[in-house]
Order: C-alpha cells, then structure tokens, then sequence
C-alpha cells in the first residue's frame, strides 16, 4: 500500500509522461497548458484509492486514473466557455487565451486522448470499465446541461439542484472510485458502495465550491471570485437566499438577479451582502456536512480494514476544508 505523498508522486510521473501530438499546434497546446496548471488532482487520486482499497496496486489503475483527469480537465474547458469565465487555475482559459472555436475542438480531442488512456486498461476489466466511464461522462453531460437550463428559471427548488450537482460534479468522484475498485477486482456491492461514497463526498465538494465561489480569497482561488453570482448560477446559496429573503433583501435579490445591465462587483457585493445577512454561508456548510456525514456512514459499511480507509479519509477530511 503507498502512502498518499507516494500516490501524488505516482499520478505526477504519469502526467509528465503523457505525450499528445505536435500537430496543429493549436489543437495540441491547449491540452498540455491545462493540465499543467495542475490543479488539486483529486479525481485521479481516487481512482488510485479506490484500487488501493481493495487491496491492489494503484499502478495497476495509472491508465484509467489519466483518462479521469484527462476527462476532467475536457469538462472545464468547455464549462469556461459555458460559463464565461476568465479565470482557471490562476491562468487565463483556453478559450480567452486562444479562442472559443479552439476550446471547443481542444476539448473534443481530449475526450478522445481520455479513451485512448482508457483503453490501455487490463483488457479483464475493460467491459466494466467503459460502462461506468461512459455513464458518467453521460451524467456530466446531463448536469451540465440542467445547470446552464437553470439560469434562466426562478422556480428551481433545492431538491433540483441537489440532482444538478450531483449529475455535474459527484457522479464523476462516485465513477473515480468506482473505476479504481472494479480494477481491484472488487464485488459489485463494494464497488457500488464505494461509489455512493464518492457521490456524497461529491455533493458535498460541489456545496463548498458553491460557497467558494462567493467567498474564497481571490489570490488561493484561481477562477474568478463571483462569476456564479454574476451568471445567475442557482447555487445552493442564491435559492436559500431567495427562500428566507423578505422585504428590503428580498426586492434586493429581486433587483439584482433580473438587472440585464449591471456593474458585476457591484452586483457581487450586494449579492454577498444580502447572503450575509441571512447566514447562508453557515447553512451551506450545514448541508454540506450532511452530506459528508451521508457519505462516512456508507464508507462504514464497506468491509475493509481501517488501514486501508486512512488514506480515503484523511483526503475527504482535506477536501472539505480547502480553499481552492
Ligand atoms: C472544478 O473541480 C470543477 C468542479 C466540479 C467544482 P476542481 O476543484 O477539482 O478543479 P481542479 O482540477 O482542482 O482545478
Ligand atoms: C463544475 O461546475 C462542473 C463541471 C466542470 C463539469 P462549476 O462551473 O461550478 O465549476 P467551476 O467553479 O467553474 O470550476
Ligand atoms: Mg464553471
Ligand atoms: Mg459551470
Ligand atoms: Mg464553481
């Protein structure tokens, strides 16, 4: 079993080494400047974890860990066109530092090096494999579409968003693991256990981005402080504004959410304000903690020993307290 430093060292190696094309030059180079922005490299660690949990070795489940992050690293490039944003990793986007029509073709092909990295998995597990890459790829898809549906609507409730996120974010930690477990040869019960793990945790992950969005220092974020806000993003903190609001912050909200023109600091500040004024910071993290909480009490049920589930805590434990 490798402790998570030697993990981390393992999933750097493995990205060094992955080679892309040369040509067209501006097909290729996005891909490489993306993932070299790093970023927190949580999916592919728990593709590893997740085989390692089983009792096998993470450097049988390389292959389909850098088809998770490859996937990954696709999704945010469109989602940055989706969402308009500036900002990714500290660094410009793709699409702001080359163009949209770049981003676009640069994030198909990713999705093809993805599978290519997929395919290079034990030829004994492939079929599994594919089935769950492909359904959460689909999922994402799916979440990502009901986000973008949602920005335009004032009647989602909590209970939507919550399917939102999941489909967007959690299904993708659920899969990671999933993948790493089906690649240790686990039961389809411990594999489906692990994924609801995941899935919880990832709800959970999506809730603190939420609150990140908002609230984050500017200089550990890395993406644009308020960009949701700006957006209109039914975040977990705008529908739980817009459901203890009254009076004065209610005809705020109103105001604000529905200005077609507006200053964006201006509108982010007074946004911030009035969630400040109804605590949903606090009640944000309530949520998340129950979702956390969700997702410890099914990774009780998984029957390993608990040297095996340290490494799988102890980052579920720094996942919900980072900054970035
Ligand atoms: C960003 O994911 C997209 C979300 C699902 C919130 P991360 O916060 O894992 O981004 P990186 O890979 O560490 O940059
Ligand atoms: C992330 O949602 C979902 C995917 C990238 C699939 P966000 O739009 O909140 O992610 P960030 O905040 O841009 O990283
Ligand atoms: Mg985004
Ligand atoms: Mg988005
Ligand atoms: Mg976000």
């Amino acid at each position: 079993m490798h402790t998570t430093e030697e993990l981390q060292q393992i999933l750097d190696t493995a990205i060094q080494n992955l080679k892309f094309p040369d040509h067209p030059k501006q097909l290729y180079d996005p891909i490489t400047y993306i993932i070299n922005l790093g970023g927190k490299r949580v999916r592919p660690l728990l593709v590893l974890m997740g085989t390692e949990l089983f009792g096998e070795n993470a450097n049988e489940s390389i292959h389909a860990a850098m088809a998770i992050e490859i996937f990954h690293n696709f999704t945010l490039v469109h989602d940055d066109i989706m969402d308009n944003a500036p900002l990714r990793r500290g660094k410009a986007t793709v699409h702001e530092k080359w163009s949209t029509n770049i981003a676009i073709l640069s994030g198909d092909v990713m999705m093809v090096e993805a599978n290519k990295s997929l395919a290079k998995v034990n030829p004994a597990f492939l079929g599994p494999v594919l089935n769950t890459f492909n359904v959460t790829a689909q999922g994402v898809c799916e979440g990502q579409q009901l986000d973008m549906e949602f920005e335009g609507r004032d009647d989602v409730s909590i209970e939507e968003y919550i399917n939102m996120i999941r489909l967007k974010t959690a299904v993708l930690l659920g899969g990671a693991l999933k993948l790493g477990a089906i690649i240790a040869g686990a039961s389809e019960k411990d594999a489906d256990l692990v994924y609801q793990f995941g899935e919880n945790i990832g709800i959970a992950f999506q809730l603190q981005d939420d609150i990140l969005d908002v609230y984050a220092d500017p200089e550990k974020f890395g993406k644009q402080v308020g960009g949701d806000i700006i957006a209109n993003k039914k975040t977990f903190l705008l529908l739980k504004a817009f459901e203890l609001a009254d009076g004065e912050t209610r005809a705020s909200l109103d105001t604000w959410t529905g200005y077609k023109e507006f200053n964006a600091q201006e509108k982010v500040d007074t946004v911030r304000q009035v969630y400040d004024t109804l605590d949903i910071q606090d009640i944000a993290k309530k949520s998340m903690n129950n979702y956390l909480n969700r997702a410890l009490a099914v990774f009780a049920q998984i029957n390993v020993s608990d040297e095996r589930k340290a490494n799988l805590l102890m980052l579920t434990d720094q996942l919900m307290a980072r900054e970035y």
